[in-house]
């Protein structure tokens, strides 16, 4: 049998909610939308949260609203090399232009050595990415927003339920984005949690979201705005998968455990270190050889995932340097592997996963 790398599950809680949706037929943004906005705020104690269509649209939101705030047309972001292309994306969405900086050895999170060396006038706002699960330091994130008066917009799309130092991580900036797209720790299919403190932010990215609407004229529009507001089927998804959120952190812990446990002791493997409260969304591993170890697996019906591409790699963004100007992220991209984790793995597929690996580097392949 096949083994994927990362899938969702759903049960007949997920089909319960999702049918008294369809029963009630309102399935564009209502209450359900509002249920879920209201147990997040709750769980992560901030005073708003915003659903929106994914995580990219989050972060695209944020960095609007920032600029917006500051007034500013011309702008620059800090974003680290090392990421999904959407934290890079959505900065070009808002009109910005993204300036990529190289990623810490240990956690493979930003930077700050890098980041201030590109900090200038033009800059408005920085988005750490916490990799999967992996805080970025925030205490240097908070000396650096102080110092510079720069925005904090964290990426914390794979990081739902991550702590730092006792706090949930998308909550220490000004706005913090998550991601509901289906690999994460919950999933709607596609969908983006945002949740700030700031009243100013908040009022802002509602708008923005929602076609510029004013609260209170219906077809009245300030700003000239988006339609990139949530639905209620997503919602009833995400809403029963939430309710399993603790659960899911416990998985995600213990696998990644097992594989630790089993593939410690090879040399030419070298996991991440996580600390306590935060979550290993996807259990990603330095490895030698990753191409011929991905065909061996793949010969065993075992599909992990090669890390993403740095954004220096990516054809927008070849202009923004080099692998030497990137050596770190550029290492790490090339060299780690996300084995196969999440609800649909069982403990013994991973057995038999760390088996096959420790095959592999023992029969020096
Ligand atoms: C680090 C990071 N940022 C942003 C995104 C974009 O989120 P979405 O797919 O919900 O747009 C992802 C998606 O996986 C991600 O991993």
């Amino acid at each position: 049998m096949r083994i994927n790398w990362n899938e969702p599950r759903f049960g007949s809680e997920e089909l319960k909610e999702v049918e008294e949706v369809i029963k009630k037929s309102y399935i564009n943004e209502g209450p359900k939308t509002k249920e879920l906005e209201e147990n997040l705020r709750e769980y992560l104690g901030v005073k708003h949260v915003i659903l929106t269509t994914s995580g990219t649209a989050g972060l695209f939101l944020a960095i609007k609203a920032d600029s917006l705030i500051k007034g500013k047309k011309d702008f620059e972001v800090i974003v680290p090399d090392l990421t999904m292309i959407a934290t890079a994306t959505a900065v070009g969405w808002a009109g910005g232009k993204p300036i990529i900086v190289d990623v810490e050895k240990e956690k493979g999170t930003i930077d700050f050595n890098e980041v201030y060396k590109k900090i200038n006038e033009k800059t408005i706002a920085i988005i750490p990415v916490h990799v999967i699960g992996r805080a970025a330091n925030n205490k240097k994130l908070e000396e650096i927003s102080r110092e510079f008066n720069i925005t904090i917009i964290e990426d914390a799309a794979g990081a739902l339920g991550s702590m730092y130092c006792g706090r949930y991580l998308g909550t220490l900036g000004k706005v913090g984005v998550f991601s509901l797209q289906s690999n994460k720790i919950i999933t709607s299919g596609q969908g983006g949690i945002v949740v700030t403190n700031d009243d100013v932010y908040y009022e802002t990215i509602r708008r923005l979201r929602d076609f510029g609407r004013m609260n209170n004229k219906e077809f009245f529009h300030e700003i000239e705005g988006y339609n990139l507001k949530f639905n209620d089927l997503s919602a009833a998804i995400a809403l029963a998968q939430f309710r399993k959120i603790e659960e899911r952190k416990e998985m995600l812990l213990e696998q990644r455990e097992l594989y630790e446990k089993r593939l410690s002791s090879i040399e030419e493997i070298k996991f991440f270190p996580y600390i306590l409260g935060e979550i290993p969304l996807w259990v990603d591993v330095l490895v030698k050889n990753r191409r011929d170890l991905v065909n061996y697996l793949n010969q065993n019906k075992i599909y992990p995932r090669e890390c993403w591409p740095a954004l220096h790699m990516n054809p927008p963004y070849r202009d923004h340097g080099n692998d030497v100007d990137f050596p770190v992220a550029t290492m790490i991209s090339n060299n780690s592997l996300w084995l196969p984790n999440g609800p649909a793995i069982s403990k013994e597929q991973i057995i038999y996963i760390s088996k096959k690996i420790n095959e592999f580097y023992k029969n020096g392949t």
